[in-house]
């Protein structure tokens, strides 16, 4: 039992988490039970009977509330998607963009997010990149607003240092500036709590295989219903506002559904769907608040343990400015990574450093662990900028 819940009853649910030190949920979090046990339902019902897809429609519809719930949204705010590559290229299509109009974002933020506007470039509308500094906020992107500026794009959480922005703050100046206002939160979602009412957002998009304990697949889409304006790039019956029921295409009648539906596209990731619901559940009976305090008495558990090795710490120290659960170490991961595997202690590889993320399950003797390899072979000197 810790402070915040009973992470030992937790970590029980996550098998892979006892074979190894897994620090790496920032990449994925390994399979939960209830994860496991909603898949197989699925099987089970596809293997034995082909299954009635109207009740794997019908739970799908019960997950899609409780994502709504979870986000602070309605269910008609919400759609399934692939990932968050294409919630982003969804987003950032169905923005009215122009020739000479342009959207800010942060230098060196996650690709997937990047890309999705860069391809504007085909329109003519252009991406102006912010510095990435230790906190981004509305001060970050105010001076670089000029008369053709229509949106900006960001990431709560980065994936390569673990900074978090003030998402809130900058959902309060695209409405001051008149902006459209696209966020990435797949490195932050299931921990870091969110609510979309409080940021304001047109659109918020993301995966659900890190913090949302889902296999890759799946991915949610958040849109501002009062965007009425936002149309979808692609368009499927089910993208509708009336399918037709006799399955006829009907070129006078392509009325986008009033609902985030209009950005769905043919049938659903059913199985990953049915995961999502369970591990809603899960995530919804510990409270994404107590995650989040947990992962951080874990940093701080991790930072005070870096410097007493005189590593250096990549990203923000402070609460105010980091992420819970996301780390990065200065440790040249071409030199390290293999150790640590070696070690069983999995992490990913950065652009300064190897990165420590915590999940749901982990405990002080991972990062005691973490530590301990780190003593055992021992920091060069010179070689963390801490030490240099
Ligand atoms: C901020 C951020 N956006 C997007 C992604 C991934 O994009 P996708 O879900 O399309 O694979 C990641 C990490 O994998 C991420 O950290």
């Amino acid at each position: 039992m810790t402070k915040h819940y009973d992470v030992e009853a937790v970590r029980k649910l996550f098998p892979a988490a006892e074979r190894l030190t897994y620090l790496d949920s920032g990449f994925q979090t390994p399979m939960s039970t209830p994860v496991r046990r909603a898949l197989e339902t699925f099987i089970d019902e596809a293997y034995e009977t082909a299954g009635p897809k109207s009740v794997w429609i019908e739970r799908m519809e019960a997950t899609r509330a409780k994502l709504a719930a979870f986000l602070n949204a309605v269910p008609e705010e919400v759609a399934f998607t692939k990932n968050t590559s294409e919630s982003m290229n969804i987003a950032a299509n169905a923005l009215p963009l122009a020739a000479g109009d342009n959207v800010l974002m942060v230098h060196g933020d996650h690709p997937n997010n990047a890309y999705a506007f860069l391809n504007l470039a085909r329109k003519g509308v252009e991406v102006r990149f912010v510095p990435m500094t230790e906190t981004v906020n509305a001060e970050s992107f105010r001076p670089h607003i000029d008369a053709r500026t229509r949106a900006i794009s960001m990431s709560q959480v980065t994936f390569h240092a673990g900074h978090r922005f003030d998402v809130e703050g900058v959902g309060r100046l695209c409405a001051e500036a008149g902006l459209y206002y696209v966020l990435d939160i797949m490195q932050g979602v299931g921990v870091v709590p969110i609510d979309v009412r409080r940021v304001g957002a047109t659109f918020i998009g993301s995966g659900t295989h890190k913090g949302l304990l889902v296999p890759q697949g799946l991915g949610l889409l958040y849109w501002d219903r009062t965007r009425t304006e936002l149309e979808p790039a692609y368009l499927a019956a089910i993208s509708l506002a009336r399918p037709p029921a006799d399955l006829i295409a009907r070129p006078d009648d392509l009325e986008p559904a009033p609902t985030a539906a209009r950005f769905e596209i043919g049938n659903f990731n059913l199985p990953a769907t049915h995961a999502l619901g369970a591990a809603l559940d899960l995530i919804g009976s510990i409270g994404v608040e107590n995650i989040a305090a947990h992962c951080f008495d874990l940093g701080d558990r991790l930072i005070e343990g870096l410097d007493a090795c005189g590593v250096a710490l990549v990203g923000p120290r402070a609460r105010a400015h980091r992420a819970p659960h996301i780390y990065v170490a200065a440790l040249p991961a071409e030199e390290w990574l293999d150790y640590f595997a070696s070690r069983g202690v999995r992490l990913s590889p950065e652009r300064d450093g190897v990165r420590i993320s915590f999940g749901m399950f982990n405990t002080a003797a991972d990062v005691d662990r973490f530590l301990d390899v780190v003593r055992e072979r021992g920091v060069r000197p010179g070689r963390s900028p801490r030490a240099a």
